[in-house]
């Protein structure tokens, strides 16, 4: 594997734990956001998490900071231009990201790899959007980075074997589990961890149980280590939404339509953790 440096897209949730986990394994990353807040705020919660892990005994303070000596940041796409690799974590919407990759790909010097790490969208598609499909790949990393062993790689119908053996490596040489997957609907992971979720929304909308109640049948007799609708509040109950809605039409079959009373909690603006308010309070 010949990958040094490393270009993250997107400074949130799941940038920012990319970027954590690539620092930590000595590998050079930029992080790339729309704006200073962002990538300010994206380095800050990387530094917390180290810390998190200092409290742990998992690393020693010598080690954060040789971790935040390799990550540096920026607002402009074009300072990705020599990196081996491009990990795309910026916000969930085809559009978006149809136009991140062919900037990428106008950007990037010929060899580098663009991945993406979209929960749902088609990585044939994106791989589409620009001149070198068979040097696109997903690398579909789980929340939180740091914790979550897996890593979800996602092959579009061009990815080379090649590109493919490269993403496969570097998940590894950063602590990763990787496992293949074909490009479909939701891969493997939310196309039966989404339909859960949207199911325990729909228990909780016909008043078969409380949310405490449906998570606490789910823990303690599935043994799942966090309820659904925790889980949803964790990942974000928008983004819940909009992987069911890609099941949705990208199978055209019924089972997948969005609970009504997701797309009211996304209409109210109670995103789960991050806005505060979800199925649980976390604002008070
Ligand atoms: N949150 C999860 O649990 C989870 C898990 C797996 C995969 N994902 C995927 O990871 C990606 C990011 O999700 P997230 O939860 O980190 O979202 P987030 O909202 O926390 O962060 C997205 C970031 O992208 C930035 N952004 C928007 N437009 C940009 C642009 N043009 N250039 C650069 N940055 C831009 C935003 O400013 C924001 O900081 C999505 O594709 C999502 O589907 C999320």
């Amino acid at each position: 594997m010949n990958i040094k440096t490393v270009g993250v897209v997107g400074a949130g949730t799941m940038g920012n734990g990319i970027v954590q986990v690539c620092a930590s394994a000595g590998l050079e990353v930029i992080m790339q956001d729309i704006g200073d807040e962002q990538v300010t705020l994206g380095l800050k919660t990387i530094s917390g998490s180290l810390d998190r892990l200092i409290k742990k005994e998992k690393i020693s303070e010598a080690d954060k900071q040789a971790a935040l000596a390799n990550i540096s940041t920026t607002t402009s796409i074009e300072d990705l231009a020599e990196v081996d690799i491009v990990i795309e974590a910026a916000t969930e919407n085809e559009t978006l990201k149809l136009q991140i990759f062919e900037q990428l790909d106008k950007t990037c010097k010929a060899d580098a790899i663009l991945a993406s790490n979209t929960s749902s969208i088609s990585l044939t598609r994106i791989a589409g959007a620009t001149k070198r499909a068979e040097q696109v790949v997903g690398m579909h990393f789980m929340n939180p980075v740091p914790m979550m062993a897996l890593v979800e790689v996602i092959r579009a119908l061009q990815t080379s074997d090649s590109t493919y053996q490269v993403v496969h490596e570097l998940s590894e040489a950063i602590g990763k589990v990787p496992v293949e997957a074909k490009d479909s609907p939701g891969f493997v992971g939310n196309r039966i961890l989404i339909p859960m979720i949207n199911e325990a929304v729909f228990a909780l909308h016909e008043g078969l149980a409380d949310a405490a109640g449906i998570d606490t049948i789910m823990k303690l007799g599935m043994a799942h280590p966090m309820g659904p609708l925790e889980l949803a509040d964790l990942v974000g109950l928008d983004t819940c939404l909009s992987v069911t809605k890609i099941l949705h039409e990208g199978f055209g079959d019924s089972k997948y339509r969005p609970c009504p009373l997701l797309q009211q909690m996304v209409d109210a603006g109670f995103l789960g953790r991050k806005s505060g308010r979800g199925f649980y309070r976390y604002d008070e």
